[in-house]
């Protein structure tokens, strides 16, 4: 196994220096998983570019928020980075160990360091483990912790994630949706992981819970420096957790760099049209209305050139011959051939 600091590639908005390259506990360099699909009964299979070459890095205490409508390779990415899916190829660095070349022997210990939150905890949560027993498994599984030292250790974490320690019998039907979340935000951060990887995390529970949700994660990032890459297709919950931003369509990054670049000024007219259907944001941009038009085309047929040119109303032929790469323009990354005529 290979200790890497992997060079960023260039142009990265948050690409490590010297002095912090040791920082990044999280990177990934043009990553990208394609599923085989039949397409039923004597036709080819098809190839589904799910995720289809994405960079970023990240450094400990850090947020990135990844946004994009449904279908745009979020969950791959997800699954992706916490190794329960291999890439199809590109590189990723997990907590400064180089995974793309590791055996099953030794991604094993990596696996406790990076965990995820799902979007469902009603899915994620065994119903038939009391919260004391899906807590405790990890703490036997991987520590030397006897009986009673686990059981400290549980009732701490039940207490740091907002949960009543007398309430570790309990099963998952008993708790409320946003408790239950906490159960699994528990369960995610026992073993103090390095990187949560948390998708959709608050998308299923009510609007009134979900602040508490939100805050639950910044403050345990405040206390733990634990880093988060946090799936989002909600501006208004990217905008209150992220320390950089990713946008994604259809398996690529078209906008990538600090939040108070791409929400201050996006540049990506999809990064526009997502802000313009989003009310609670504030963004100087949301004067320019951009209707997000149509749909997500399918991956299985992707457009040739811009992946967004079908739906942009700034396209010209170049947008649908050529596809734009990520280049750096003011402060942050983005994947569009018209920025300087539609800024201009
Ligand atoms: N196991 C799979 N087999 C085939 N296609 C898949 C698989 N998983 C995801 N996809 C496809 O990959 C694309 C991205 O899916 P996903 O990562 O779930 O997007 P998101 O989380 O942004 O909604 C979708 O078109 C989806 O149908
Ligand atoms: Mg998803």
């Amino acid at each position: 196994m290979s200790e890497t600091v992997f060079a960023a590639p260039p142009g990265m908005p948050s690409a490590p220096t010297a002095d912090d390259a040791g920082r990044a506990v999280l990177a990934a360099q043009e990553l990208t998983r394609f599923y085989s699909v039949n397409q039923g009964f004597m036709r080819p299979q098809a190839t589904v570019k799910a995720l289809n070459g994405v960079s970023f890095t990240l450094a400990a205490g850090r947020t990135l928020a990844v946004v994009g409508e449904s279908g745009c390779g979020k969950s791959t990415l997800a699954r992706v980075l916490t190794l329960i899916e291999a890439p199809t190829s590109g590189r990723l660095m997990v907590d400064a160990t180089e995974t793309t070349a590791a055996s099953a022997g030794d991604l094993a210990p990596l696996r406790t360091r990076i965990q995820m939150v799902f979007q469902n905890p009603y899915a994620s949560l065994n119903p038939r483990k009391t919260v004391g027993q899906a807590l405790d498994e990890p703490l036997a599984i991987n520590t030397s912790a006897s009986r009673a030292e686990r059981g400290e250790t549980i009732a701490a974490m039940m207490r740091t994630v907002g949960l009543r320690p007398e309430h570790v019998a309990r099963y998952p039907h008993m708790f409320s949706g946003g408790q239950r979340q906490r159960v699994a935000i528990a369960r995610a951060m026992i073993l103090s992981p390095a990187i949560v990887v948390a998708d959709e995390p608050v998308s299923a529970l009510d609007v009134s819970i979900q602040a508490q949700i939100l805050n639950l994660f910044m403050d345990l990032q405040d206390r733990y420096a634990t880093s988060y890459v946090f799936v989002s297709h909600n501006l208004a919950v990217v905008e209150h957790v992220a320390d950089d931003v990713m946008v994604m369509y259809l398996g690529r990054a078209v906008e990538h760099g600090p939040k108070a670049a791409v929400f201050g000024k996006p540049l990506h007219p999809y990064t526009k049209a997502l802000m313009s259907a989003t009310p609670a944001i504030k963004a100087a941009e949301r004067r320019v209305k951009i209707p997000l038009i149509g749909e997500l085309p399918s991956p299985l047929r992707p457009p040739p050139g811009c992946a967004f040119a079908p739906r942009c109303p700034y396209a010209i032929d170049r947008c649908r011959e050529e596809v734009p790469t990520l280049r750096k323009l003011d402060g942050r990354l983005v994947a569009c051939h018209r920025v300087e005529d539609i800024e201009g």
